[in-house]
């Protein structure tokens, strides 16, 4: 009972560079968005205006958000992780929000600057604005299947602040298995109660592919009904506060196990395979993803 359809929110420009050391000159990047608006996606994560000293390689979010060309049939989202962030992606006139925490203490603390408990009014006030300036709200909660200072983490405590997100208001979570340590069992305990508390039209899963377990994991996901992936074309990403964190499950990869197995995403493989390659050049170093590693031995 796979779907036949599954949507792919791709999360390179965003989660991609901004593990990357290099950085990309703003114009690069409009070039990339526009690039990959052209391949089918219905999705894109453009940047993040989150504080330029924690991530200097997105400092430029205003330009980009508003140099690139606007494809209507395209979500064009970002991260934000306070009032000041919002400001910015309302001024560039951004289409989703998207707020982020940890269900791990340590994480959320190394990465915002802030306990948990002290994350959910800066949350429910973005989450509040946003609806204000009639702009939908996703929310990440990091660190679902395991953290890099705390070991693993509860089903109980990421429910907690799943269940607070959605109370806020947002209209789709996203699941982070932030430095890829989940595992297909894992991932079907999680689900097995995940779907019967939420709405499984609501929930996306985002794996990161650092064990090289990203696939299994999409594919037990399917079994669960899950219709939403993030990706990063080419396999790009990582979280420079989450040590050993490495890249998404890549968007090429991922489109190639679902084209084969019938479901549809409305991605052009060729077309991304060319969106990749242009970001070969730019980074100066072959991308991880399999399919780009045929691609660069042909
Ligand atoms: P802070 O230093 O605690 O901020 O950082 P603050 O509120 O104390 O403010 C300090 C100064 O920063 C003030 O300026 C603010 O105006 C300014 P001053 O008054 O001193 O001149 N400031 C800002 N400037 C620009 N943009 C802003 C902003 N906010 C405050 N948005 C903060 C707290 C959250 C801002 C900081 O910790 C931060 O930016 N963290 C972001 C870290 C990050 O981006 N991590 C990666 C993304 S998350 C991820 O990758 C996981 C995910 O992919 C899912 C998964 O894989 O699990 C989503
Ligand atoms: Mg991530």
């Amino acid at each position: 009972n796979w779907p036949e359809k599954v949507t792919i929110k791709e999360v390179g420009p965003r989660d991609g560079l901004q593990n990357e050391k290099v950085i990309i000159p703003t114009q690069r990047k409009i070039d990339w968005i526009n690039q990959l608006s052209d391949t089918g996606l219905s999705y894109i994560e453009a940047t993040s205006f989150v504080h330029p000293k924690w991530i200097p390689q997105l400092s430029d979010a205003v330009e980009v958000a508003k140099g690139i060309n606007r494809n209507p049939d395209i979500t064009y989202a970002a991260l934000v992780p306070n009032q000041r962030g919002l400001e910015s992606a309302l001024e560039a006139d951004i289409d989703e929000i998207s707020v982020f925490m940890s269900s791990s203490e340590t994480h959320n603390l190394k990465n915002i600057n802030k306990t948990i408990s002290d994350t959910f009014p800066v949350l429910k006030e973005v989450i509040d604005s946003a609806a204000r300036s009639r702009k939908s709200v996703r929310g990440y909660v990091s660190t679902v299947f395991g953290c890099p200072y705390e070991g693993e983490v509860s089903i109980e405590q990421v429910f907690k602040v799943c269940d607070q997100l959605f109370e806020y208001g947002i209209n789709e979570l996203s699941l982070g298995d932030t430095i890829g340590v989940a595992s297909p069992r894992q991932v079907a305990l999680f689900l097995e109660q995940a779907v019967k508390r939420y709405d499984i039209d609501r929930i996306a899963l985002h794996f990161h592919d650092t064990r090289g377990m990203a696939l299994a994991n999409v594919l037990k996901s399917l079994d669960y009904g899950i219709k939403t992936f993030d990706s990063a074309l080419g396999g790009l990403g990582g979280c420079p506060y989450a040590p050993g964190a490495s890249g998404n499950v890549a968007t090429d990869d991922l489109i190639h196990m679902l084209h084969n197995m019938g479901i549809h995403t409305g991605i052009d493989q060729g077309k991304l395979i060319g969106a990749a390659s242009m970001m070969q050049r730019f980074l100066e170093k072959p991308l991880p993803s399999h399919q780009m590693a045929v691609y660069n031995a042909q």
